[in-house]
């Protein structure tokens, strides 16, 4: 069984909750600020570590107490942080976002996890059969570095380029699995894309990335488009009741890379972090809305009653 090994960011997460967002401009009375662990990269590996796959981050906090908090936090979810690196002068990875109707909008504010760099991710040893993840929240040579070495061994590579921002070729070659949503799949393309456009349209624009790799197009409630070998495969979304889809996407790419640091095959996995994704969107918070692997089997299970799939 391989192991899952994930280069990217760790935020604490300051939430406000509004009855709806402001416009520019504008001020609205909130109803709560709550603090929740996050960061792309740290839910990612939350996700991958709490369905029981042996997961490794790689990142920087701050010394300031909220990187303290969160070195807490992930430890107890077990996840590995042997390469997450305390780093003075500058302060943890914080995220701003408010949250209104189960949907948020987030200022990102990078403290350490811009200061990631290509040693970072030069220590941990990866073997063949091991899974790479990364997402956008650190510098670019770091990413491309770390997923060098992991191509270098054959371990397989999965990026989420999140937030959306300009990649060369020469990223993009080393990745296996691309795992994106409509607007970075619109940004990496130059193609406008809308949430309303059928999945052909999504297909179609997934092809210009699927030269050599899987891509994996993540649509919110309709589910997921996985385009194999450029053959589109659609995940139905699942009906539940969203009320906080902050890190669903991140539960999406945790999952996918435990299943397949398993060995189960691409259709079972994608079906899996779909419904681990599901779970997620239905509590409050990022990393501490990860499910467990009894979680996502139940969801699964086509004896529940009241969800069908
Ligand atoms: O993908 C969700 C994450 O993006 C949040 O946890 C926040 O930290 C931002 O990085
Ligand atoms: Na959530």
């Amino acid at each position: 069984m391989g192991r899952v090994f994930v280069a990217g960011s760790i935020n604490m997460d300051v939430v406000a909750t509004a009855e709806r967002h402001p416009r520019i401009g504008e001020t609205v009375a909130g109803e709560a600020v709550l603090y929740f662990p996050g960061g792309k990269g740290a839910n990612q590996a939350v996700a991958s570590a709490k369905l029981g796959v042996p997961t490794t981050l790689i990142g920087r906090l701050g010394t300031d107490a909220f990187g303290k908090e969160l070195r807490t936090f992930l430890a107890a979810q077990g996840v590995d942080l042997s390469f997450v690196k305390d780093t003075d002068g500058t302060h943890s990875g914080t995220a701003i976002i408010t949250l209104a109707n189960a949907d948020n909008t987030i200022v990102v504010v990078p403290g350490a996890n811009g200061l990631v760099e290509a040693d970072d991710v030069a220590a941990p040893v990866l073997a063949r059969g091991d899974v790479a993840v990364s997402q956008f929240e650190i510098p670019l040579p770091a990413i491309a570095a770390f997923f060098r070495r992991a191509r270098a061994v054959g371990a397989t590579t999965i990026l989420n380029p999140a937030p959306a921002k300009q990649a060369d070729k020469a990223l993009l070659d080393l990745v296996d699995i691309l795992v994106l949503n409509e607007t970075e799949l619109g940004y990496l393309t130059g193609t406008e894309l809308r949430d309303s456009d059928t999945p052909e349209r999504f297909s179609e624009a997934a092809r210009a990335l699927g030269q050599g790799r899987i891509v994996c197009v993540t649509l919110g409630k309709r589910g997921v488009l996985a385009l194999v070998d450029n053959q589109p495969l659609l995940v139905p979304g699942r009906e539940v009741k969203a009320v906080d889809t902050t890190g669903a996407g991140d539960c999406f790419v945790g999952a996918l890379a435990s299943q397949l640091a398993i060995g189960k095959p691409l259709g079972d996995a994608l079906a899996y972090a779909n419904a681990a994704a599901s779970i997620c969107v239905q509590r409050m918070g990022a990393a501490p809305s990860m499910p467990t692997a009894d979680e996502v089997e139940d969801a699964l299970s086509p004896s529940r009653p009241g969800e069908g799939r």
